[in-house]
């Protein structure tokens, strides 16, 4: 928290220092599960196992706390795994969650097959309703209001600022997952967050190479507790992942820039488009988020969906003919991706309520030239 230069020299030299050896400038990847004790418990700077720590994952962990503003980060092997052992750390049987109603599909399953199994109820609700989040909220039962914003892949917006308030009335914690938007545009931390999380997959690692994910904590005892229960559940990321996703967060400023300069040129394309009836995106002025996300964004993020005029088979034959923009789930890497979200990403939650509309279009808008992205699109959409 200390640390106040700006975003890009955190993201390039929080958490290392060169190697005190050999003056390395990038952390180098520590391939070793076990370290060299000094006599029993002569521990050379705290290592041990590497389930428990490794140099890599250390200077992950410090660059991500240093980008969020948080007190400590923790790096795992997937999302998912970081929600896990967020919500299994923070929560016991008997409690419960409430979650935004078009979350994205994964987390909802996670905590709809997985933690209620475990004993732990869930609500869904639009995390964009704040009346609507106080009233699913079940005094001294309610451990966690969970949001993403701007949400997948329906891009609605959460104020984390009022969400905080209502969820610290009530005794529980706000737990934002920052995905979307990264640090970069979002910190969820200072607008009074508890936790922010982060599919380390998307924009943090940035290059579709690796997946990972990272809790990041605003306080000790939060810190604590994840410290305890990443070491006990042991879904760690390894030191070669680790290596990938510090490396994208070191560029993580400059790609997201040039995503935000892309997609808008998208979205004024896509607006002005005959075969599109809709074009979901926080920084169009008619975005019903859009007074918000200007608040607490600094730009408006690469992903945009839409909705396509013909309906389902459509969409699905959009989503065929594009060549620049591959088609395939995941986002936020360098290059364009294009989903159908009904049948792909959001495939778990078909026939619930949480179910996304059959003609809408998802796309991860990369950093390649915005000229060959709008002929591409122009071509998908018939044109
Ligand atoms: C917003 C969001 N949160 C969490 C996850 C889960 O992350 P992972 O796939 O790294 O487990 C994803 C994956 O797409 C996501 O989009």
């Amino acid at each position: 928290m200390a640390d106040k230069s700006g975003f890009e020299t955190r993201a390039i030299h929080a958490g290392y220092e060169p190697d005190p050896t050999t003056g390395a400038v990038i952390p180098p990847i520590f391939a070793t599960s076990t370290y060299k004790q000094d006599g029993v418990g002569g521990l050379r700077g705290g290592y041990e196992y590497s389930r428990s720590a490794n140099p890599t994952r250390t200077a992950l962990e410090g660059a991500l706390a240093a980008v969020e503003d948080g007190e400590r980060g923790f790096a795992f092997a997937s999302g998912l795994a970081a929600e896990d052992t967020l919500v299994r750390g923070l929560c016991a049987p008997g409690e419960h969650v409430v979650l935004p109603d078009d979350a994205y599909g994964g987390t909802f399953r996670l905590f709809d097959k997985v933690e209620q199994v475990w004993g732990l109820a869930h609500t869904p609700v639009p995390v964009s309703d704040i009346d609507a989040v106080r009233a699913a909220i079940r005094p001294g039962e309610t451990r966690l209001v969970w949001v993403e914003t701007p949400t997948n892949p329906l891009l609605n917006v959460a104020d984390i600022e009022a969400l905080a308030a209502v969820a610290h009335d009530a005794g529980a914690l706000l737990v934002v997952d920052n995905t979307f938007a990264t640090p970069y545009l979002q910190q969820p931390l200072t607008l009074g967050a508890d936790v922010a999380v982060h599919s380390t997959t998307k924009y943090v690692g940035g290059h579709s190479d690796v997946v990972g994910g990272a809790l990041v904590v605003r306080d000790h005892e939060l810190a604590e507790r994840i410290g305890f229960h990443q070491n006990a559940m042991g879904a760690v990321a390894g030191p070669f992942d680790c290596f990938l996703t510090h490396r994208g967060l070191k560029t993580l400023g400059v790609r997201m820039d040039r995503h935000c300069d892309n997609a808008e040129r998208v979205v004024e394309f896509l607006a002005g488009h005959d075969a599109v009836t809709d074009v979901i995106y926080p920084g169009l002025p008619e975005h019903p988020g859009h007074a918000v996300a200007s608040r607490q964004m600094r730009r408006y993020g690469g992903m945009v969906s839409f909705r396509v005029a013909g309906g389902e088979a459509e969409a699905l034959a959009v989503c065929d003919r594009t060549r620049v923009f591959i088609l395939g789930e995941s986002l936020g890497g360098v290059e364009s991706l294009i989903e159908h979200p009904g049948r792909m990403t959001h495939a778990s939650v078909a026939g619930t309520d949480l179910e996304v509309p059959a003609d809408l279009v998802r796309l991860s808008v990369g950093i390649e030239t915005a000229d060959d992205l709008l002929a591409d699109l122009d071509h998908a959409l018939g044109g």
